[in-house]
């Protein structure tokens, strides 16, 4: 039987890469386009993965041709180098979707952020995801959205990044917004929220929130990831005035490790507050302490 071609915008990333391995093990052949091939050579590797790198001539609805499936992963969290979150959670979900219409693919997957919303959104990272969402949902496709919290897996940049952070620390880290609420979903849960529903005509025109079974402060995140690691190290958690100021500076430093667009993103806890779409879609929700041991160490 001939394999489902499908193409995955965001494919080389941290979720992309566990979609690619569900999506060949469902049978399609996947696309991914890509503006940096070099970087993800290892991809090629992969036999149900066709790389292409983006140039500015390409056009997504010809490497959309007899794709029956679209899946749109590309977001940035922070604004850097020209990319805005304009141009990648807005202008380019309006080019997919054109060209996904133009090239006459029926179903289109798309990555969004819990609490996304053009109008209220705390941060604009919120608002940009928001207005993306709200282009897919009306276009003409048969469309199915997906809004998690935090995710975490193996290759995150979630607690991954907490170990590197904590691997610098002289033993003390100061930790803005320290009672920010997370309810850290595990990638292997969405991916799989994602591939059921390829098929179930009941998901189309849906928007998923995704969690994680427990809510967790960002303080205690940071403090389970130190002991994970057996790190003995003081975490401060600072005040609001302090954490915005941290944020302040911290976004005018090269790499921006924390922005103040973060902080207002931190501002909307990142919990499930009605329904939790892996619930709705059949997943029992995995735990951090069932998955993050097996990356991080004992
Ligand atoms: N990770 C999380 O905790 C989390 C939580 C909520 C929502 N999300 C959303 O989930 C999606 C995937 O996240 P992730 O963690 O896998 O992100 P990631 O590892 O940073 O990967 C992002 C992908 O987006 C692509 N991309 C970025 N800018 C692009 C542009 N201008 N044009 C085309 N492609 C572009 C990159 O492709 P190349 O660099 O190869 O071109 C990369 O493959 C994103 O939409 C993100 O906003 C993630």
């Amino acid at each position: 039987m001939k394999r489902q071609r499908a193409c995955i915008i965001g494919g080389t990333g941290f979720v992309g890469r566990h979609l690619l391995t569900r999506l060949g093990n469902a049978g399609y052949h996947c696309v991914v386009p890509t503006r940096r091939a070099f970087r993800h050579r290892d991809l090629k590797l992969y036999p149900q993965v066709e790389l292409h790198e983006l140039e500015d001539a390409t056009s997504y609805a010809a490497l959309f041709a007899d794709c029956s499936l679209v899946v749109n992963l590309a977001g940035i969290l922070n604004e850097s180098g020209g990319a805005s979150f304009q141009a990648v959670h807005v202008d380019l979900v309006r080019e997919i979707v054109a060209a996904a219409q133009a090239a006459g693919v029926p179903r289109l997957l798309h990555m969004s952020a819990l609490h996304a919303d053009a109008a209220q959104g705390n941060s604009a990272y919120l608002r940009s995801k928001g207005a993306g969402e709200d282009v897919v949902h009306g276009a003409d496709l048969q469309v199915t959205s997906f809004r998690p919290s935090v995710i975490f897996g193996r290759g995150d940049s979630f607690f991954n990044r907490f170990r590197s952070l904590l691997e610098m620390a002289p033993g003390v880290v100061p930790l803005a917004c320290p009672q920010a609420q997370f309810a850290p979903v595990w990638v292997e849960d969405v991916v799989d929220a994602m591939v059921r529903s390829i098929d179930d005509e009941r998901t189309v025109g849906q928007r998923y929130d995704l969690c994680g079974p427990r809510v967790l402060t960002l303080q205690a995140l940071m403090t389970y990831t130190a002991r994970r690691l057996g790190k003995r190290v003081w975490i401060i958690g600072l005040d609001d005035k302090r954490s915005q100021l941290m944020a302040r500076v911290f976004d005018k430093l090269p790499g921006a490790p924390l922005t103040l667009d973060n902080y207002l993103s931190m501002q909307t806890p990142s919990v499930c507050n009605e329904h939790n779409g892996l619930l709705q879609l059949g997943i029992h929700p995995t735990d951090i302490d069932t998955i993050v041991p097996t990356y991080l160490g004992a």
